[in-house]
């Protein structure tokens, strides 16, 4: 297996308290991994050093042959790191295909154009990929919740990025709505991409993924298949405290 991304030692610190401490870790092509961890444990500030929204404290971020910490956020979409956000962020006032048009014109998104597809007709491709055909022309502010979920990806997409981070895709979604989504996410990793995706729902994850990586405090303490982890006692008493017996329980 090819790896398209090595962790190593990665620490970010927020004045007294560190936030991620020497997390370390890789990825192979293909691979869906998944991230877990109670609030506060490091995520999405994982994300957002993988992403270049925040800079490392210490440690390298080797990915496609580069070590791309400290990089601008633009500078890693062009390098093939494309994310959706915990909270979602389209831009309100615009439709759901402007939102998607200008990912479009990312300068990774330009050159990865085929042929003669132009911004909007690629939109439109990305936005039926996702399952909102029909809804093109909806102010991004007045589509459901689940709709902005979709629209997230779809932006997220247009990039073409080797590798995809997913930051809670399921909150906030009802039961419907996630089992409207997972299919999506299950697509989009047996199409081969790279995924990495943060996840509280973990009924729904473990299905998804094939290893999981659990943070909590700001440190690893646990990476292997979703079977390991649910025997792990770590992990176990991270989410359910001392005394915690079972993980199906979450
Ligand atoms: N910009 C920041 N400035 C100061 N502290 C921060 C900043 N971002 C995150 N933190 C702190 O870092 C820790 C980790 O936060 P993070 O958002 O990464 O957690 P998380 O695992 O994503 O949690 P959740 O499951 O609630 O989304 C928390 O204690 C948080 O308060
Ligand atoms: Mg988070």
């Amino acid at each position: 297996m090819e790896q398209i991304m090595e962790v190593q030692g990665l620490t970010k610190n927020f004045g007294g308290l560190s936030a991620l401490r020497n997390v370390s870790f890789t990825l192979e092509k293909g691979e869906t991994l998944g991230i877990i961890g109670p609030n506060g444990a490091g995520k999405t500030t994982l994300f957002n050093l993988l992403t270049g929204f925040l800079k490392p404290t210490q440690g390298t971020i080797n990915f496609r042959g580069e070590n791309i910490a400290g990089w601008k956020p633009y500078a890693i979409v062009n390098k093939g790191i494309a994310r959706t956000f915990q909270i979602v962020r389209p831009f309100l006032q615009l439709t759901a295909q402007e939102n998607v048009i200008i990912s479009c014109l990312c300068a990774r998104a330009m050159e990865k154009r085929r042929g003669a597809d132009r911004p909007e007709a690629k939109a439109r491709k990305l936005l039926k990929n996702v399952g909102l055909s029909g809804k093109e022309f909806i102010l991004a502010k007045d589509l459901p919740h689940g709709d902005t979920k979709r629209l997230e990806m779809a932006r997220a997409l247009a990039a073409e990025p080797e590798l995809l981070l997913l930051d809670e895709p399921f909150a906030g979604l009802g039961h419907h709505e996630t089992s409207a989504l997972f299919p999506l996410i299950e697509q989009l990793s047996r199409e081969g991409h790279s995924i990495i995706i943060i996840e509280h729902k973990l009924r729904e994850l473990m299905k998804l993924v094939g290893r999981v990586i659990t943070l909590h405090f700001g440190e690893k303490i646990a990476d292997g298949t979703p079977d390991e982890l649910s025997r792990n006692q770590k992990v176990i008493e991270a989410y359910l405290g001392k005394g915690g017996r079972t993980f199906a329980t979450v």
